[in-house]
């Protein structure tokens, strides 16, 4: 029997009226986003010290852009997998929903996602360092390393780095929902970074029944109601019993989702 045949998730979806979804780097890594931890992640290769906090960037905002700059030109060349599309379509068919990511990447919005929040930010936003300001910046590669604003100071990616705080609305949000949601559904992400960890704990701690999807198990996956191990992309739309109704990947024409999405 198959991930689809033995999940209860369909059945507690029909009479849940509150969904949340957390997402991690998992859920992109089939779009080609290295994920950061695991073999080939980010954080086996660089230093988060070095690229991702802001003593690094005051040392050195043209190696902290550099290496964002990278990252923004691979994401760039990246789709939404079949796994954003079906996040997209669970917030289409959900009486209340929220999404809420870790991802940078832009790319849950580019399926169609729309009752969002990114606790880590975007980077494909950009904010001003004088100003505060922040302001949606798609330059790929960038014209000019590190980008400044109109006034002349240093523009920072409107990512959150170590040793920072979430921004404030998108946690309350966050944590509102997870303690009132009916169905929680935890998809790629290692759940060992706080405050994100939290969620999920909470939600179930509040009576959810909470679904995970990860390759590999998870200090959540004993906490978890189901927890099935495989690629989000197959797993996720094999739950939700959309792989019939698409194509590869899911099929669905970007033109045909609703919302604003970043060119890719
Ligand atoms: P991680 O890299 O820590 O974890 C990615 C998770 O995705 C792992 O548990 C993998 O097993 C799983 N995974 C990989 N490929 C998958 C696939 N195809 N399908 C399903 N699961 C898959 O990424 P996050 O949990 O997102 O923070 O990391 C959380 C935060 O730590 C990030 O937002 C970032 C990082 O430092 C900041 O930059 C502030």
């Amino acid at each position: 029997m198959n991930a689809s045949e033995t999940s209860r998730l369909r059945e507690r979806l029909n009479r849940a009226p509150r969904v949340a979804v957390l997402t991690g780097a998992g859920v992109s890594a089939e779009s080609g986003v290295p994920t950061f931890r695991g073999a080939d992640g980010l954080w086996r290769r660089y230093r988060a010290e070095d690229l991702a906090t802001p003593e690094a960037f005051r040392r050195d905002p043209r190696l902290v852009w550099e290496w964002y700059d990278w990252r923004r030109q691979l994401i760039a060349r990246c789709q939404p997998n079949s796994a954003h599309h079906a996040v997209a379509f669970l917030e289409r068919h959900a009486r209340e929903f929220l999404l809420i990511t870790q991802n940078v990447d832009g790319l849950h919005r580019l399926a169609g996602s729309l009752r969002m929040v990114e606790l880590h930010g975007n980077l494909w936003r950009v904010r001003c360092l004088e100003e505060g300001k922040t302001t949606e910046n798609l330059a790929v590669p960038l014209p000019a390393i590190p980008p400044r604003c109109d006034c002349g100071a240093l523009l920072r990616p409107d990512v959150v780095w170590f040793g920072e705080g979430l921004p404030p609305a998108a946690l309350r949000e966050a944590f509102d929902c997870a303690e009132r949601c009916d169905v929680f559904l935890v998809v790629g992400t290692s759940a060992v970074v706080q405050p994100a960890a939290s969620l999920p704990v909470i939600a179930r701690r509040r009576g959810a029944y909470v679904v995970e999807v990860n390759l590999e198990p998870t200090p959540l996956t004993p906490l978890a109601h189901e927890s099935h191990q495989g690629k989000a992309a197959e797993i996720l739309p094999a739950l939700l019993g959309l792989d019939s109704a698409f194509g590869d990947p899911l099929g669905v024409p970007h033109s045909t989702l609703a919302g604003p999405g970043r060119p890719c």
